[in-house]
């Protein structure tokens, strides 16, 4: 009985995930990246759809501290990311990941 609360529970959870993603990546991403984050952003940035989770944390990360400038726009960059908690970072580059 418990194993299968626990996997409801894990269901639940990332499936709200997935909506929270979604949300912070219409509310606070789109305008610059694309609906679907196909655009290149400014026309500079890559395409970051269906990047890798792991790797949209990192540049997230260094975005937040400053360490990050690829193209001239780091600062741009640096005031999204550091708007976001850990949690909605993690949910929008899962949901990054997710877009092709
Ligand atoms: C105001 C426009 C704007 C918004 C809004 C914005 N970005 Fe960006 N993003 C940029 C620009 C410009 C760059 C390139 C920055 C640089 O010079 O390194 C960039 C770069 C990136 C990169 C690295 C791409 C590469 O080429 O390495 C990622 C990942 C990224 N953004 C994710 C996000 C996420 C996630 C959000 C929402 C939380 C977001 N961005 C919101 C403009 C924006």
């Amino acid at each position: 009985m418990r194993r299968y609360l626990i996997a409801i529970t894990l269901i639940l959870s990332s499936a709200t995930y997935a909506a929270d993603g979604a949300k912070i990546f219409k509310q606070k991403c789109a305008v610059c990246h694309g609906e679907k984050a196909q655009k290149s952003s400014l026309g500079v940035s890559k395409v970051i759809a269906g990047w890798p989770t792991e790797k949209i944390i990192k540049k997230l990360k260094e975005y937040k501290t400053g360490k990050l400038n690829q193209y001239g726009f780091g600062n741009m960059m640096r005031n999204r990311a550091t708007k976001l908690t850990e949690k909605e970072m993690l949910a929008v580059a899962k949901y990054i990941e997710s877009l092709k």
